[in-house]
């Protein structure tokens, strides 16, 4: 807190002792001395004018000041600015800036050091950037056509600014609208002694190209021109050239067009070179003096440049057309006539010329519709004015600081103190000179000067200045704040300073004399209707937007809007809209009268802090509250900083406050709670509050995170879980199915050989002989054998007696129903042939088949698979051999086919050993050669029950139950018809054979001659 440690006097004239008009003077030289050139009265920032630049501004200190809030660094113009920006952006409160002080004080470097800081702190981006732009830029376009020396102020603003900056909700700046109010025309045809026309018409003249100054008709000399002061044409310090290329680049960025930027230099030099139009008496025939133009040549320029025709020029700026309810009455006007006339038209010229260059930068700047904004307000109109010759001008600038004034009072000092007696506050009443009753004075609808101004110029009859004065004394002549010779005479008093045409207004900046002369026709601002028509009827784009009056279609006999009325109710609407934000004020100061650096005179200065009631402040300030809320709004903003007014608060709005302001232990000194508000004495108590808000805002925000984030992160979680148990569901589903699956084909594979196993027959285990499958006719007395083989030795029932045929019977039932039955694991060897009863076997059968065995009679030990392979093999290829055609053959072919079923019944469990690894693969091949191999196997069997008779004239045979057995069903159906054949010769006797030949050979021998029977033969044959 730098408010008084190693600060300069006090930065704060709240602060000062003793209170009074010295120490605050001393307080402000002090540290005017030291550059400290701000000070504080609580939130009113006073500056004084340190005619010289100080190294106190730019990127770096705005950088500082951003960080900061009002009371941590020293008394500066950005922290101001950066209080009234935040409000602005935090707290949606609109902003005003008031900027207020005599010309020269330096209001209008303080609006430019509030622009460029909040230009400088506000959202960043193109968009953005380039309304910045435009809106710094207008600054120089507005000074060069608005500004001009004065003997006050070397830039000093001739007219009043208004300037809304309109933001959105982020604080980022849309753009604006610019408010200008009375220009000082009058400026254009005439200077006051020391003062200069407005910057524009020496920067064009001194920085326009030849080029240019030779299209538009002007000399570089500024000698050359009547309306520009030829004593003074330089000001110290302006580089007018340089300053002209800074306008015409302002005006590209703010958007105008090259055309408009060349039109606008079009008419600002037609202005110049009006002025160079002389005008000389001529002499009408009825001896009235009419005027003339002495130099046909500058018209005749002047008319080009118009696009007008040089004679009706010079007809509308030499006579007046009056119309009357009959006809029109053309009168000449005499020189000086015509020269107020002229004159009168450059000043319109110039005056309108203005006003559309500040609706074209309007035009650029404005925000769309639609949007809602945020404005910040930045006034800086013309100070307080007190010359030697007060005019016209000078008394509505005044009026308008007046009425400044009034906002200040209004709204500071007198608002204040009745809202502490509203809101019940304990309050001791401070003085202070309320200028009310001077606004009513000037502005008084009715009775006020300017209404009587008015009434004077509507009035008809004769009506001058002297009248108007007449009035004023006659209605005033009680007035306190008004005084003329004739009121002071009637109070005999002396002033030598009092003419005759004067009079005077106490203004709350002291007394003001004002001269009558020119009150009357300023007023009127009348501009005969010929030259308004000539205006627009020339061919100059701009000039002629510029009188839209001319139009003959638009012209109305009504009269227009008095200057005064005008400026009166844009006075009103500008009060409205400042007492509609939130103020925030700047006391410029001028130290000396000479623009010098480092000079103070307190005299001066007394002067200006008396009339700005800076006094008045401090007390008010003092006694006071630096800051009021209502209690809701409070609330609303503060209860986040108590546990129990956050994040719910039931109770009324006062007993929330009371318990953050409780909680908060802040001093019952800094505090006083009103009907409706609560009331904080100190900025930093207020200061002090924000960083708590601040800080908390912050946990808060930490708080919503790590909220949000643990909530993202355990939906995450949950979702992922629930993905992960869907997941994990489908594969295990997924694997049961699998497994499902494999089980149900193993069972049906089992399944399969179960029915196989049943088809063939039921085993009743290791030790029951087997039954089904097994043929009778295949075993036929083999039960008592098997049961004793069995007895003896389950692995290898030895050969021998009961004969071999017997022993292979067993053996080959024993085993193959075994290994159907599963009773018997092949695989285990438990049960196998040795190679000798496999040779004993093939012996057999290959004797039974009548052929010689092939098979070695030392085998090597096989599995029982290939072991009945093997045998199979021989067995077949014996009887393929021999073929012969027997009952018991076939019975064995039969057996073969048996056995070679057997086999395939046992090569799963080989296929099962071999192929493990390919087994479930093949499962669906395994059990269609199963089913194939058990339809092969029934239709056998089948056929053998089914065998038709014996009878060689039986061609009868069973048809075969599927398509694929056709082929062995007709081989089966042969070979059973031969063989019955061979029964039936096998059993006939050598003389049936022999009869049976001869038929034979006597078929042969009358085969197909039967029919020439009859013929040949007359008797009948009996056979
Ligand atoms: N803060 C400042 N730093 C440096 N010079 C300043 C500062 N303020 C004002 N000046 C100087 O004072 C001169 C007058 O200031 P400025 O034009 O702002 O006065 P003003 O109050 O606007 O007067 P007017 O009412 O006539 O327009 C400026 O041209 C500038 O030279
Ligand atoms: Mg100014």
């Amino acid at each position: 807190m730098t408010l008084l440690e190693g600060s300069v006097g006090v930065e704060d004239l709240v602060l000062l002792e003793p209170l009074e008009q010295g120490s605050l003077l001393k307080n402000l030289q002090q540290r005017y001395e030291h550059k400290e050139i701000y000070t504080y009265i609580g939130n009113v920032l006073i500056s004084v004018n340190p005619y010289q630049q100080l190294p106190i501004y730019g990127p770096e200190f705005i950088a500082k000041y951003r960080d900061y809030t009002f009371y941590e660094l020293q008394p500066h113009i950005y922290a101001l600015a950066n209080v009234a920006y935040q409000s602005l952006r935090d707290r949606d409160r609109d902003q005003c800036i008031l900027i207020t002080g005599e010309s020269g004080a330096g209001k209008t470097e303080a609006s430019k050091l509030v622009m460029s800081y909040v230009a400088a702190v506000c959202g960043k981006g193109e968009q953005v950037n380039s309304v910045k732009e435009q809106l710094l830029q207008s600054n120089p376009v507005l000074e060069a056509f608005g500004n001009a020396k004065t003997i006050r102020n070397n830039n000093s603003s001739r007219f009043g600014k208004y300037m809304d900056i309109e933001f959105d909700f982020k604080g980022s700046p849309l753009g604006g609208v610019i408010t200008n109010y009375l220009l000082e025309k009058s400026r254009v045809v005439k200077q006051l002694e020391g003062e200069r026309n407005f910057h524009i018409f020496y920067q064009l003249l001194a920085g326009a190209e030849a080029d240019l100054l030779k299209a538009l008709k002007l000399e570089r000399e500024t000698r050359c021109y009547v309306y520009l002061n030829r004593k003074v044409s330089r000001v110290d310090g302006m580089d007018d050239a340089s300053n002209f290329k800074a306008v015409q680049s302002a005006m590209a960025v703010i958007g105008f067009s090259e055309e408009e930027i060349q039109q606008v230099l079009e008419v600002t030099a037609l202005v110049l070179k009006l002025g160079n139009v002389e005008l000389a008496d001529e002499f009408q025939a009825n001896g009235v003096s009419a005027s003339g133009i002495r130099d046909g040549r500058g018209i005749q320029e002047i008319g080009e440049m118009m696009g007008l025709n040089s004679e009706e020029l010079e007809k509308a700026l030499c006579s007046r057309t009056m119309k009357t309810a009959k006809e029109n009455v053309v009168t000449a006007l005499n020189v000086v006539q015509a020269q107020y006339a002229r004159d009168a038209l450059a000043k319109n010229i110039y005056s309108r010329l203005f006003n559309w260059i500040v609706n074209r930068i309007n035009e650029s700047i404005k925000v769309g519709t639609g949007e809602k904004k945020k404005v910040m307000g930045v006034l800086d109109i013309y100070g307080f004015e007190i010359l030697e010759d007060n005019s016209f001008e000078q008394f509505v600038i005044n009026y308008c600081n007046e009425k400044l004034q009034q906002v200040f009072i209004e709204m500071t000092l007198k608002e204040e103190q009745e809202e502490y007696e509203r809101e019940g506050i304990p309050w001791t009443k401070v003085d202070y000179s309320d200028n009310g009753v001077i606004c009513n004075l000037i502005e008084h609808n009715q009775r006020g000067i300017l209404a009587m101004l008015d009434e004077e110029c509507l009035r008809p009859g004769v009506v001058s200045d002297t009248t108007f004065l007449a009035k004023l004394n006659h209605l005033f002549s009680k007035h306190t704040h008004y005084e003329s010779k004739v009121t002071q005479n009637a109070q005999r008093q002396y002033d030598h300073t009092m003419g005759l045409s004067s009079f005077r207004i106490c203004h709350y900046a002291g007394k003001v004399t004002y001269n009558v002369n020119g009150f009357i026709d300023k007023n009127n601002d009348l501009l005969f209707r010929d030259l308004s028509q000539v205006m627009w009827k020339a061919r100059h784009p701009l000039l002629q937007s510029l009188f839209p009056e001319g139009d003959p279609k638009q012209a109305s006999l009504k009269r227009p809007p008095t200057a005064g009325a005008q400026f009166k109710s844009s006075v009103a609407i500008l009060m409205k809209n400042l007492y509609s934000k939130n103020p925030n004020y700047i006391r410029c100061i001028k130290p000396n009268e000479h623009q010098q650096r480092g000079q103070f005179s307190s005299e001066l200065v007394a002067i200006q802090t008396r009339y700005l009631g800076l006094l008045e402040n401090v007390r008010v300030r003092r006694a006071g509250y630096a800051y009021r809320q209502g209690y809701r709004p409070f609330l609303e903003r503060y209860r986040l900083l108590s546990r129990s007014t956050w994040p719910r608060w039931n109770g009324g709005d006062r007993e929330g406050v009371e318990k953050v302001v409780g909680e908060l232990s802040l001093s019952s000194e800094e505090l006083a709670f009103g009907k409706t508000k609560i009331f904080i004495r100190s900025p930093k108590t207020l200061f002090h509050l924000e960083e708590r808000r601040r800080l908390r805002l912050q946990q808060l925000a930490t708080l919503i995170q790590k909220t949000y984030r643990g909530w993202r992160c355990r939906t995450h979680y949950r979702l992922m879980r629930k993905s992960q148990i869907l997941i994990s569901a489908w594969f295990r589903g997924n694997m049961q199915k699998k497994r499902y699956g494999k089980i149900k084909a193993s069972s049906l594979l089992i399944q399969a050989f179960v029915r196989g196993w049943k088809v063939m027959g039921k085993g009743g285990g290791a030790s029951s002989p087997p039954m089904g499958p097994c043929p009778t006719w295949f075993l036929p007395d083999c039960a008592s054998c098997w049961e004793e083989r069995a007895a003896e030795s389950e692995s290898c029932p030895p050969p021998g007696p009961p004969g071999v045929r017997g022993h292979v019977h067993v053996c080959v039932g024993f085993w193959v129903c075994r290994c159907v039955s599963g009773s018997v694991d092949a695989r285990r060897g438990d049960v196998c042939l040795c190679p000798g009863c496999v040779s004993d076997l093939a012996t057999e059968f290959c004797l039974l088949l009548g052929g010689p065995c092939s098979l070695p009679t030392r085998l090597p030990l096989l599995s029982p698979s290939r072991t009945v392979s093997a045998l199979y093999l021989t067995v077949f290829s014996v009887w393929v051999r021999n073929r012969t055609p027997s009952r018991s053959g076939f019975g064995l072919l039969c057996l073969t086919v048996y056995l070679y079923v057997g086999s395939f019944l046992v090569c799963p469990c080989q296929a099962r050993k071999d192929y493990r690894k390919y087994f479930r693969s093949g499962a669906a091949l395994t059990l269609a050669n199963f089913i194939y191999k058990s339809i092969t196997r029934k239709f056998l069997l089948g056929l053998k029950d089914n065998l038709p008779s014996t009878n060689i004239l039986d061609k009868t045979w069973p048809a075969a139950p599927y398509k694929c057995f056709h082929t062995a069903n007709q081989e089966l159906r042969q070979l059973f018809y031969r063989w019955k054949c061979k029964k039936f010769r096998d059993r006939l006797s050598l003389k049936q054979v022999e009869n049976l030949r001869e038929k034979l050979c006597a078929s042969e021998l009358f085969k197909d001659k039967k029919a020439s029977y009859p013929q040949r033969l007359r008797l009948e044959f009996f056979s």
